[in-house]
Formats: C-alpha cells, structure tokens, sequence
C-alpha cells in the first residue's frame, strides 16, 4: 500500500458548491484536494464561497477557467505532486490561451503557506497563492488577478476569523459532512510541519459551531465529524464566555434533533481528557470510534519526537477508553524510520499494534520536512530499511483490522446509508465503527438509519441484509 493511498489524508475527488436553480453558468471551478480532512472542509466551502460568485464545479482540469489545487506539505511525496500537477495546468493554460480562453491557476493549502512565492518562482504559470487563513479573501483576490496583477501571494495569518468570513453552507451533497472546530497546532512534535503552515491553536465559538450544525442538519446531514489538527484540544468559547471542552461541545451538539452521529478527529493522547472519555460512556449520538495517533513503540523515540507521553501512558489512555466505551473501535497513525529507530524500537512498535488490535492504522514512512528539527537530525534511516519496516507493519495492521471487521459477522448494525452501491440494487453506508457497509436496498432508504445484519466482512467493507428500520 502506497503511504497516501486510502488514508484520511488522501487526495480526494473535486468539490464546488452546485448551482442549483440558478442561471446559466459562466464560469467553471475545478478543485483538486489533497492532505487531511481539513483540507476536504475547506475545498468545500471555498467551492460555497465561488459558488456565490457564479462558479460551478467542473472535474475535468481542461473545462476549467479556475483551477485550484489545494495541497498537503505533511510529506514529501505530497507537496511534490503539486508541483507535477501544476506542470499539467500549465500545458492545459496554453492550451486554452491558444483557444482563446483565459484560465487561473490558484494553489491553496499547507504548500502555498510553506512556500509562498517560491511556488511562482518555481511554476511561473501560477496566479494566485493563498495560504489556509484567507480563504475568505478568495473572491476579492481573483478580481485583483483578472485586472491584472499576477503571482500574488496572500500567506498572513490575518486576525479576522476565516470561518465567519466565509458565505454560509449552501444544501448538502451528502449524509455526513465535516466541520472543522479547531486550527492548528502549538505541540510542535519534531517531524512535523502543521504549527508552521497552519499556525497556533485556535478554536471557534460553540455558539458559532452549533449554528452551523444545525444548518448542515436543516440541510439533510446526520453524521458529523468534528475535525481538528489537536481536536481534542478543542477550547472554544462557550456559553458563559469562558473556554469549552470538546466533551462539552459534544453535549451542546447531541442535543440538536435530528443529528444522529457525532465524530472527531484527529485527537492527541495528551489531550484525551477525563470528560471526553466519559463522553464516550454517556453521550449516545458520540460514535464509538476514536483516532489516536502513538506514532511509535519506543519511548525514546516518543520523546526524540516530542510526543510528550511515553507508551505506558499511551496504552493505560486506551484502557480508560475502553473501560468506558467496551466496543470502541480504535485506529491510528504510526510512523516508521524516524531519525535514530533501531530495529528493536521497530520491534516495540509492532508489539504496541499487536497489543492493542487497532481496527484500523495509518501507517508513513517517515520523511524529513525542511524547518522541522527531525530533519536533521543524526542517524536517518535508509529508505530500503524504512520500506522493510513500512511492510511489516502494515501486515500486523491488516491482520488486525481484518480480525475487526470479521467480528461484525453476525451483529446487527445500524448502518446510515449515504449513498448507491456499484451494484445496481445496493446501497453503501456507514456503522458506528465507520465500517462501510453494503446491503441491496432501494434508493428510497438513502439518510435513513437502518439495522443491517452483518453477513461478510471483505477487506475494506462490510456486507449485510436489512433488518428493522430503526
Ligand atoms: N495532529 C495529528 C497528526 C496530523 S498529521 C497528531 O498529532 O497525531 C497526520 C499524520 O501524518 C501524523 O499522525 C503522522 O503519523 C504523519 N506525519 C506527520 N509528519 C510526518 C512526516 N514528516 N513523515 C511521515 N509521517 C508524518
Ligand atoms: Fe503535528 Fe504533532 Fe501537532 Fe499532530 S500534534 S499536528 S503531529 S505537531
Ligand atoms: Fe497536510 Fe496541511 Fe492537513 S500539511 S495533513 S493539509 S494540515
């Protein structure tokens, strides 16, 4: 498996606001997103934010007289896509300039607030660069573009609040949605770059978050995931203007009729909290899923990267965890090859997955980020021992995800069915574990929670029958 391939931080399909029931489209907006979760949110509403400007989304680069490329710096294979990427914009811009069609280029995300204007330097083709705290600024930058200021670079980290900003949510396309409760990151572990490009912590309002909840569930949304860099960090303003929990959010968003799921990620170990566990006991809507990155096996390790909890602590959190929420399915982040990792650590950290029976784990090698202090640090290891590494644990991480899923055989779920299957007759949705589940069901039971009696499990997904609607 491929490190960016089917992970949450994997590059996903083109997104724009639809512009449903209005005139005919002048201008079209191609999107290509890559990175995390964040990443698919904001594409999201800059697409809402153009769709106001009369933009409709297009997935073919070739139509596009916008085309954003919203891009991830986590790893080097990421940001250097980018910049393959771009290569192709450029042919695909002079290509329509022969035709006599005008085409901007924009790079947004965590690449375009890393490198700025070394991106024009690099892809002198490229219009505008906007770092991820100015999306709102979006429509005003491209009129500046179109009367004729080139290269512009916009990577401030402003003090307006982006999200208010922002135009607000236009209709659903799906059953679940994002909603991104928290910024960036003041932990500072030593691989990684997210303090630099997406800046200190920061946290929105409860009031604020509830408002757009209930907009995405007036909308048909019934499973969201709250999305943070540290969520459970989370430290909004609450009701009485002092900081809120994410527990405390939780309860705030529970109490919305017709919310049915609540989710979060991605969470840190430092930060899981004794009411955010207990969440998880008392709270029936909070699914019973947790992301917990331990990154690796070795204490020593753990500290060289600045993760502030050793493994003891980490596998004493999941107990916790499980005390309150027996059936919590787990997953994880780990990464192999950091500066210094002997074999043995290695050893270490397959013991942690073997232990623990993760239902599901991304797993990197890891890769040096300029700026970051593991970069350059003694003793990086060679890319044929990380390979090794990397393959063996994602063995132990198959083994027991399938041993998960295969668990399910039998049970009765209830599954929100978001979406048609491949084949014609079946449905797909989710089960609380975020397990995919297929069961042929009409249309008609798309947003509809239903019990579906667990068959087969596959690699990646679940089969079933339907049972009673819940
Ligand atoms: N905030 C989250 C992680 C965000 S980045 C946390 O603290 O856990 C997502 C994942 O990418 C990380 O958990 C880590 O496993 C991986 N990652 C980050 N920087 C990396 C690097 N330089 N090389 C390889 N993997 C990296
Ligand atoms: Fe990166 Fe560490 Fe912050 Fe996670 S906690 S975003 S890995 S610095
Ligand atoms: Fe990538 Fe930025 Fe997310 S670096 S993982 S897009 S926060």
């Amino acid at each position: 498996m491929e490190d960016l391939d089917s992970s949450p931080y994997a590059e996903t399909a083109p997104q724009a606001g639809a512009a449903d029931g209005e005139p005919a489209p002048a201008k079209r907006v191609f999107i290509k997103t890559f990175g995390c979760q964040m990443n698919v949110y904001d594409s999201e509403r800059m697409g809402e934010a153009l769709a106001a400007e009369g933009y409709v989304a297009t997935e073919n680069p070739a139509d596009a007289d916008l085309a954003i490329l919203n891009t991830c710096h986590i790893r080097e294979k990421a940001a250097e896509k980018v910049y393959s990427d771009l290569g192709r914009l450029r042919d695909i811009k002079s290509a329509r300039a022969g035709e006599g069609k005008e085409t901007r280029i924009a790079v947004t995300g965590c690449v375009a607030q890393a490198e700025g204007a070394e991106i024009v330097a690099r892809q002198p083709a490229v219009d505008l660069v906007i770092g991820p705290q100015s999306y709102h600024r979006l429509p005003e930058l491209l009129t500046r573009v179109r009367s004729g200021e080139g290269g512009l670079v916009e990577t401030e980290f402003p003090d307006e609040d982006k999200f208010k900003a922002l135009p607000s949510r236009r209709p659903a396309a799906s059953v679940s949605a994002f909603l991104t409760v928290q910024e960036g990151c003041d932990k500072f572990c030593t691989f990684c770059v997210v303090p630099y490009t997406r800046g200190m912590e920061f946290s929105r309002p409860v009031a604020s978050l509830v408002d757009e909840a209930k907009r995405l569930v007036e909308r048909g949304v019934r499973d969201v995931t709250l999305l943070g860099q540290n969520v459970n960090g989370y430290h909004g303003e609450g009701a009485d203007g002092g900081p809120a929990t994410l527990a405390r959010l939780i309860h705030e968003l529970a109490a919305i009729d017709g919310l049915w799921r609540i989710r979060y990620t991605t969470s840190h170990p430092r930060d899981m909290s004794d009411d955010l566990i207990a969440a998880h006991r008392d709270v029936d809507k909070l699914m019973p899923y947790l992301h917990l990155p331990f990154q690796a096996g070795s204490d020593r390790i753990l500290a060289a990267m600045n993760r502030k909890h050793t493994v003891r602590e980490y596998l004493e959190l999941i107990q916790r965890v499980r005390d309150a929420r027996p059936d919590i399915a787990l997953s994880t982040d780990i990464i192999v090859g950091f500066p210094g990792e002997t074999d043995e650590e290695f050893e270490e950290t397959l013991a942690v997955v073997r232990d623990v029976k993760f239902a599901h784990a991304f797993s990197f090698k890891y890769s040096p980020r300029p700026g970051t202090p593991a970069s350059t640090m003694d003793g990086q290891v060679p890319e044929e021992a990380k390979r090794e590494r990397l393959e063996r644990l994602q063995d132990a991480i198959d083994q027991g995800h399938a041993a998960f899923n295969l668990a399910s055989v039998g049970r009765t779920l209830p599954v929100v069915f978001e979406k048609p299957g491949r084949r014609e007759g079946q449905l797909v949705g989710r089960s609380p574990y975020l397990q995919l589940v297929h069961a042929d069901a009409g249309p008609e039971l798309i947003g509809q929670m239903v019990n579906v009696e667990i068959r087969a499990a596959r690699a990646n997904s679940l089969s079933g029958v339907i049972g009673t609607s819940e």
